[in-house]
């Protein structure tokens, strides 16, 4: 068979691509399973897409992987999520170090166990001199609260109200360094932003699905990269040329 996906025919790739992996609960509750069945799925299909924005040439890719507000879900279901963020550093750590994937954390730490924390930490140690994909893992993360965590940072360390500047807020974010994303996709049809990289993401592009995120393949991405390719990003300007 041949294969659907054709570099070529993207002529331009977003160079940060985050995504609200949604759907994972209705993927389980269609096929009769229960709702970790459809996280543990999702999780498999993360490492596909990870392999695909690789092959894609995608920079950087930020992945929300557990809200603050996913804190308030059944305990057995949380518990499932830590313990899959667990397994994904202990089955896939030294392949994607090997294929010179970095690893980030932006969120919190507190409310880890101090062996996922260990291991998270290890994570971001090991890999970190690797430039092929930047991966940001969003796991306790939450936009409000990031941009919360800002403020009172810089108020801490004195700045001077009119040294505030956009650019200066950008770098008291837990993406400090990392480009604003160009395309967020967000699988599973939900049409909102969920407390996902608010601040950063005032021009991304989006893509709505109604794919849910374990059915969310490299085609489907590839798709997604061809719907962004014809987008002309104007930012707020009558014409994409500057
Ligand atoms: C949303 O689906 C998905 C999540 C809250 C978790 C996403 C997590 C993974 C894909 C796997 C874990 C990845 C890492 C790195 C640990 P939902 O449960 O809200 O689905 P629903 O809306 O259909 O119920």
């Amino acid at each position: 068979m041949t294969d659907p996906v054709n570099l070529e025919s993207l002529t331009k790739i977003p160079t940060h691509v985050a995504i609200i992996m949604d759907g994972n609960g209705r993927w389980a509750n269609a096929r009769g399973l229960p709702r970790l069945a459809g996280h543990r799925a999702g999780t498999e299909n993360l490492r596909r897409v990870i392999r695909a924005c690789v092959e894609f040439g995608v920079r950087y890719m930020t992945i929300y992987a557990f809200s603050t507000e996913n804190w308030s879900r059944p305990k057995d279901e949380v518990d499932g999520l830590l313990m899959l963020m667990e397994n994904v550093i202990d089955n896939e750590l030294e392949e994607l170090n090997g294929e010179g994937v970095q690893i980030r954390h932006i969120g919190h730490m507190d409310g880890f166990a101090p062996g996922l924390r260990a291991k998270v930490e290890h994570s971001i140690e090991l890999t970190k001199n690797n430039d092929r994909l930047i991966l940001c893992l969003a796991f306790n993360y939450g936009g409000r609260d990031e941009i919360v965590c800002a403020i009172r940072n810089m108020i801490r360390e004195g700045i001077p109200a009119d040294d505030v500047t956009q650019e200066l807020v950008s770098q008291y974010m837990f993406t400090a360094g990392v480009p604003d994303p160009d395309l967020i996709i967000r699988t599973s049809g939900e049409l909102r932003i969920s407390n996902f990289l608010i601040w950063q993401g005032a021009y991304a592009e989006w893509y709505v699905t109604p794919t849910y995120w374990p059915d969310f393949d490299r085609e489907e991405l590839y798709k997604a990269l061809q719907a962004y390719a014809q987008r002309d990003r104007r930012f707020g300007r009558v014409s994409s040329e500057p």
